[in-house]
């Protein structure tokens, strides 16, 4: 069981390609936070050998799909435990309702949730930029299209659930990663000056 008092968890959600993993690696720099990708501990997860959900993993990345609950709510408890800090950036998670409630109910409520609003012509050039040395099975035209669609879809309503709750803090992300920080880091002073 999880003591969730002992916990701050801050949500970072956007679009495929907005920049979440380029700003966490500033946030956790300056602001000494865990940084835990969910999409990071599901690659981890296909890649190690004698996973049971390898295949399942990859094809649901590949098409664009969001894995099943359990698979990555698990991941995310275990990499909070292992780590044992208490501070962390959950960065591309939730991205349907059921995570939310199930996340908040069972493990910690998020104390805000950062949205990276980025346009999809923005977000698809640097998808095909990144395609061509990240070798992920992700970063293609037919897959990026099929991110977009699931994202609009299935995750862009959890922004909206949070938002009923006062806690998003949107960024627009169209300027260069620099441009982009200065805001990130302004709204994060606002919200841990204590
Ligand atoms: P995930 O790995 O989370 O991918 P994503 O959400 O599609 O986002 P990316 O990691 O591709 O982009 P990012 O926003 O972090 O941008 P980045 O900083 O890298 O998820 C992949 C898949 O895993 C999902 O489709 C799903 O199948 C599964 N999955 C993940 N989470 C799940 C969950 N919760 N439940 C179930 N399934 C889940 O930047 C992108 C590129 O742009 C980089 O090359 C970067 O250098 C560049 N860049 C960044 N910022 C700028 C800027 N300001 N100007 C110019 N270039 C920039």
């Amino acid at each position: 069981v999880f003591d969730k008092e002992k916990y701050t968890v801050v949500f970072v959600l956007g679009g495929p390609g907005s920049g979440k993993g380029t700003q966490c690696q500033n946030l956790v720099r300056d602001f000494g936070f865990v940084h835990l990708s969910a999409g990071d501990l599901l690659r981890a997860e296909q890649r190690r050998p004698g996973s049971e959900y390898g295949e399942l993993i990859n094809s649901c990345i590949k098409e664009g799909k969001i894995v099943p609950m359990e698979i990555t709510i698990a991941l995310l408890e275990k990499a909070m435990r292992e780590d044992g800090g208490t501070r962390f950036l959950i960065d591309g998670f939730p991205r349907k309702m059921d995570q939310a409630v199930k996340f908040e109910e069972a493990v910690c409520e998020s104390k805000s949730v950062l949205f990276f609003e980025c346009p999809e012509e923005v977000m698809l050039t640097r998808l095909l930029h990144r395609g061509e040395t990240s070798g992920r099975v992700d970063d293609n035209i037919e897959s990026i299209r099929k991110r977009f669609k699931t994202f609009v879809e299935q995750s862009y309503p959890v922004v909206q659930y949070f938002e009923k709750q006062g806690k998003v803090k949107t960024v627009l992300c169209v300027d260069t990663p620099e441009k982009v920080y200065e805001k990130v880091k302004e709204i994060f002073r606002d919200i841990f000056k204590e």
